[in-house]
């Protein structure tokens, strides 16, 4: 595994550096210390072009100034709580807002903006990033003092394992996520719409106000939300059912069956012949699209389009601490939090 290293320029006073770490079959993965994001991945398509399959700025400036989350570790909390508020043995806290009067991934200074720092670990068969940081207690709102590792490993065997470990002095709450957006194609100009979906999920989570789950849980038999037998991502754009029509798309958590010997999930694309298996020890994976066009930030010269790219984000329930039934959450002082998500690329010629 070859490794190396340059760095993209300063946030928060702190050199940011960016990693690169490339495996013997022409897969590299690019990471920086920003927000512990993936900023690459490149892989043939099967005629052996290289291309980036993620969504990601043009510059380390882009990502401080617009705060995109593309590919960006989310925490405290992924996703929103609602009215940024909770109870935590019996006592109730105010977390600080950021998306009118709720949560979204970790409030202002979520872990996306921290300069994170990093080390090295490489061997003939894989490589990794320990990224590390310490989030303050009452950051964002949250109690205790959090203390953080994602490690993102690339193998020989052509995965990007990312690993979560954390620890807290005072009982708090921890669901992270990575926030990464595939566009298989390898062209962001070219909408995810035909890209193909296998997911064991037989129920998804209804959105309600502000997109926060209602606290039900839908069978996803007989909608557009069922990819058990796989299907294209564009039934999702023809809204023809209400949740699909509220966001213009997907963005909604879905409940994984976790299957032995099964991916949780296979996005493929078959122009390019690429695609990725996911798997995870975690409940849900929430699937976003893309659902809007963005222009007030341009990605090589051109805003970005509607359906770009397609998040796999593996993670609790949101909003878990105020759902009956949607998973813990809380981290307490003495456990170690764990979990596990692998994307698994793969080239079909
Ligand atoms: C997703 C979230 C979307 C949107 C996006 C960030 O995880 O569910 O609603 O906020 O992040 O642009």
């Amino acid at each position: 595994m070859k490794v190396s290293e340059t760095i993209l320029g300063q946030a928060h006073g702190k050199d940011v550096v960016a990693y690169t770490l490339t495996n013997p079959n022409g897969i590299s993965l690019t990471a920086m210390t920003y927000g512990a994001t993936i900023t690459e991945l490149m892989m043939p398509d099967k005629n052996g072009k290289s291309e980036n399959v993620i969504l990601a700025m043009d510059s380390l400036d882009d990502y401080v100034k617009h705060r995109p989350y593309y590919g960006a570790t989310i925490g405290r909390i992924a996703g929103r709580i609602a009215k940024g508020s909770f109870d935590l043995d019996g006592t109730r806290h105010q977390l600080i807002v950021n998306e009118e009067e709720n949560q979204l991934h970790g409030g202002p200074a979520g872990l996306d903006t921290h300069v994170w720092d990093a080390e090295i670990e490489a061997s003939a068969d894989e490589a990794s990033i320990h990224f590390t940081t310490t989030d303050a207690d009452g950051a964002n709102g949250y109690p205790g003092t959090l203390s953080v590792t994602v490690s993102y490993t690339l193998t020989a065997e052509n995965e990007w394992k990312i690993n979560y470990r954390a620890t807290t002095d005072q009982p708090t709450l921890f669901n992270p996520t990575n926030h990464v957006y595939f566009n298989l194609s390898g062209d962001i100009n070219k909408p995810i719409l035909q890209h193909e979906l296998q997911l064991n999920s037989a129920v998804f989570a209804e959105l309600g106000d502000g997109n926060l789950p209602t606290g039900a849980l839908l069978p996803a038999e007989g909608t557009p939300f069922d990819f058990r037998d796989g299907g294209k991502l564009a039934i999702a754009a023809e809204q023809s059912h209400p949740q699909t029509q509220k966001v213009a798309g997907f963005d909604h958590p879905f409940l994984l069956q976790h299957d032995t010997g099964k991916p949780d999930a296979v996005l493929s694309d078959a122009e390019s012949g690429r695609s990725v298996k996911m798997y995870t020890d975690q409940d849900c994976v929430v699937i976003f699209m893309h659902n809007g066009a963005i222009d007030k930030y341009t990605i090589a010269g051109s805003p970005v389009i509607q359906y770009a790219g397609i998040t796999l984000e593996t993670q609790a329930l949101p909003d878990a601490i105020n759902q009956e039934g949607f998973g813990d959450i809380v981290l307490r002082p003495g456990e170690v939090y764990s979990a596990e998500t692998i994307y698994k690329f793969e080239v079909q010629a």
